[in-house]
């Protein structure tokens, strides 16, 4: 019964998350200008194999579950491509067009979700090393400089970094679950750590978004200077 253009809010979930996916999937089948001097993709980090030595495809390939699955995932964007690419619901108070038994995440495939904490404990791992990378990035050919890709990375793993750490199920696991602090180990620091991830976790989306972005960006950045199709400008 809802009049107003609610259909409107779908519109970018669908150009934005069908453009990265239809982006990320050609990149990591590629397998090419994923490195440029002391720049690496963050789709192929770490980077595994580039020689083909025993994997004969992308690298990319090797490790690409663990970050997609911790976005296909997560708490906001299993609302969002819930509601653009199945309409289940299509948005808030407008009903589904199929009758169905409402049976949540209980039955498969949708209980897999479930597995959304296990793949942030992996995302922590995978941040360890675009950290390290953007690190490198700061090194030309064993000196200190700075290029445009540096920066580009730098902010990468800044945008990534925040994302998970906003993450709900991160919230949950440091003090969400608890009832009463004082009564929990740790309690007093656990409820600090609570109260500046709730202050994270309340831009959630926002975070998970421009995350996605900047990725994506990185990438093509990185992707742009190996093929030879820009030149990276040094700063320093
Ligand atoms: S809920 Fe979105 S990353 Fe965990």
């Amino acid at each position: 019964m809802r009049r107003d253009a609610w259909w409107l809010e779908l519109l970018p979930v669908i150009f934005l998350l069908g453009a990265f996916g239809i982006y990320a999937t050609l990149r990591a089948f590629e397998g090419n200008y994923y490195e440029w001097g002391p720049y690496l993709s963050p789709f192929y980090s770490p980077l595994i194999d580039p020689h083909h030595r025993w994997w004969p495809f992308s690298p990319a390939l090797l490790i690409l579950i663990w970050p997609l699955g911790f976005r296909v995932t997560c708490y906001y964007y299993r609302k969002a491509y819930y509601r653009a690419f199945f309409l289940d619901p299509p948005a808030c108070a407008v009903s589904e067009h199929r009758k169905h038994r409402y049976r949540g995440e209980t039955g498969f495939p949708f209980i897999l979700q479930n597995l959304h904490r296990y793949f942030l404990y992996a995302g922590f791992i995978f941040l360890i090393f675009l950290w390290r990378d953007a690190f490198r990035a700061f090194f030309f050919d064993g000196r200190i400089g700075v290029g445009v890709g540096t920066l580009v990375m730098l902010f990468n793993v800044i945008l990534l970094t925040t994302y998970a750490l906003s993450c709900h199920s991160l919230r949950h696991i440091v003090g969400g679950k608890l009832d009463c602090f004082s009564c929990a180990a740790f309690g007093g620091s656990r409820h600090k750590a609570w109260r500046w991830l709730s202050l994270l976790n309340e831009r959630h989306m926002l975070y998970a978004w421009i995350s996605l972005i900047t990725v994506g960006l990185t990438d093509l950045y990185i992707r742009l200077v190996a093929s030879g199709a820009i030149t990276d400008l040094r700063l320093l």
